[in-house]
């Protein structure tokens, strides 16, 4: 595999595997990677240790502001997110977080402020290494709408809540099938009903479903989508 040139978007809803593959394909060709969702996890963070989630102008004054403290490290085998200089990869994946990421990823002002950080590192990486695989809910159709490549994965409510559960085993944390499933219907339906930026295919979206398909066979199909668009060289 050649070099990656331009932005990937990779959009969808969680369990569908987008960031295991979106992190592999940057890896393969050269390509910076970029998960947005950390980076509403981290402000959510923010927002929860300052205490002051109780209403929602507090939220947003929190969230918008800890954008400053924001790190992204865009490197596929080795990305990282930071606030404030500490490493908080493993607290954002927590119950906590995921509970309270919706919320906070509604605030047009929080969204605002962070599609500006997300343009920018994607500029930086585009300047840097030429090409880079972003992955979150509104990439094809907000952050980044001319991508010449945009993929919408999606799975079936089972299949996404299986991975899910499997992902929590693997990092040590307790899982249930009933709950992740619960929890997983909740999220989408609030990500795919909010005002700003809902959940949704971009028109000139490749939508992939990925039930059946392992994270090679999905792999292996970026791959040819991006060797067809002339994209890798
Ligand atoms: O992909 P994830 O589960 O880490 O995303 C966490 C939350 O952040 C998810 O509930 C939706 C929100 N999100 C968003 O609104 N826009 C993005 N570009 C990425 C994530």
């Amino acid at each position: 595999t050649g070099r990656l040139h331009g932005v990937v978007a990779m959009d969808g809803p969680s369990g569908t595997g987008k960031s295991t593959v979106s992190r592999r394909l940057a890896a393969a060709c050269g390509a910076a990677y970029l998960d947005t969702g950390a980076m509403y996890r981290a402000l959510t963070l923010a927002v929860l240790r300052s205490g002051l989630e109780g209403t929602e102008s507090d939220t947003e004054k929190v969230a918008v502001a800890a954008v400053a403290d924001l790190e992204s490290v865009t490197d596929p085998s080795a990305p990282a997110i930071r606030l404030s200089g500490e490493d908080v990869e493993s607290e954002i994946r927590g119950a906590a977080v995921t509970s309270a990421v919706s919320a906070v990823s509604a605030i047009p002002a929080v969204r605002a402020a962070l599609v500006e950080r997300q343009r920018v590192l994607i500029d930086e990486a585009i300047t840097g290494c030429g090409g880079i695989v972003v992955e979150g809910r509104d990439i094809g159709s907000v952050v980044v709408p001319d991508a010449p490549l945009k993929v919408y994965l999606t799975a079936s409510e089972d299949v996404r809540a299986a991975r899910r559960e499997a992902q929590d085993r693997k990092a040590g944390r307790a899982a249930d099938h009933a709950a992740v499933l619960a929890d997983v219907r909740r999220r989408d339906e609030l990500d795919s009903t909010r005002k700003t930026s809902p959940l949704h295919a971009a028109p000139d979206a490749l939508v992939l479903d990925t039930d059946g398909l392992s994270v090679d066979d999905v792999l292996t199909e970026l791959l040819r989508l991006v060797t067809d668009r002339g994209m890798v060289t």
